[in-house]
């Protein structure tokens, strides 16, 4: 789908090069269509060398090939990058931003073009080929170019597509919240160490059983609740744990930290956005 294509990677970071090693794994381009920019040549180096792919240190130079950009550099960075590459780009381009509480509406504007922009919120499991990306069209993208953005973020994971609206209640759900159950991990981890379980094996197990859970939640598509309830038997372990879980508000606590990270990237792209 993408094989003839040129894309480029402007800002190869973490998520830059996580996209481009999903992208190459899953053989959806070659290494020859893909250009890396980014400004530490020994990264750019480096790139190379694991993946084979162009690298340059020139955004302009890596843009004015491209039909496909990738804007992977960090939000605060993007006002001099979007006009350093604006004289470049052209509306037969696709860009895809990947840059956090930046809108669509903005980069167009920036750009001064109306080109086709997909803005997309991932998490940092797309390192590991496990993300979970939502993306939205801006004004000029079409059903095609949404579907080359789902296929370029399926290579690092699951994808969704939703309206530009829901971007900030992603940023605290799905972008946030791998830090929510790093910590759950590291509170099991501990309350196994608290046990009498050594922290190795303890580390092991509870990484296990919430990997093993999402699983379960994902590939028999049943509610939580169903499979929670169907192992929670009268009088035995689980009951007794969800009932202090209940007392200490584990729910309500997940829920408001999803609500205040939601309303914190709100506050973000107000300041930085525009
Ligand atoms: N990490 C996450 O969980 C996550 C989740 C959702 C969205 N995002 C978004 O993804 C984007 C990238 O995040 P990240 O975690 O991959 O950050 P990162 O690792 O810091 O990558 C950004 C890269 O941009 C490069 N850069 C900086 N200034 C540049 C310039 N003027 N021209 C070209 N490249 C430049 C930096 O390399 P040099 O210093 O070598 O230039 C850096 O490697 C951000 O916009 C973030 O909001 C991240």
């Amino acid at each position: 789908m993408l094989s003839n294509k040129q894309i480029a990677v402007v800002g190869a970071g973490h998520m830059g090069t996580a996209l481009i090693g999903g992208m190459l794994r899953a053989k959806l381009t070659l290494p020859k269509n893909v250009t890396a920019a980014r400004r530490n040549p020994e990264a750019l180096a480096s790139l190379k060398k694991q993946w084979g792919v162009n690298t340059t240190t020139d955004n302009k130079k890596a843009v004015s090939a491209a039909d496909i950009i990738i804007l992977a550099v960090k939000p605060q960075v993007s006002p001099q990058v979007l006009v350093e590459i604006a004289p470049l780009v052209k509306p037969a381009q696709l860009v895809v931003s990947l840059m956090a509480g930046i809108t669509t509406k903005t980069i167009s504007q920036k750009l001064g073009q109306p080109c086709p922009i997909v803005r997309a919120m991932p998490n940092t499991p797309c390192l590991v080929d496990a993300g979970a990306t939502a993306i939205a069209a801006g004004a000029h993208a079409g059903e095609k170019d949404l579907a080359l953005a789902e296929r370029i973020f399926s290579s690092v994971g699951q994808v969704v597509i939703l309206p530009e609206t829901a971007m900030d209640a992603v940023t605290g759900l799905s972008g946030t919240g791998p830090v929510y159950i790093f910590m759950v991990i590291e509170a099991m981890i501990d309350g196994g160490v608290k046990m009498g379980i050594p922290r190795d094996v303890a580390a092991k197990l509870a990484a296990q059983t919430v990997l093993g859970a999402a699983k379960l939640v994902i590939e028999t598509g049943r509610h939580p609740a169903i499979l929670k309830d169907e192992v929670t038997t009268p009088g035995g372990t689980a009951i007794n744990a969800i009932h202090m879980l209940e007392t200490k508000g584990l729910r309500s606590v997940l829920i408001d930290a999803i609500v205040t990270a939601t309303q914190r990237s709100q506050e973000l792209s107000r300041l930085y956005g525009d």
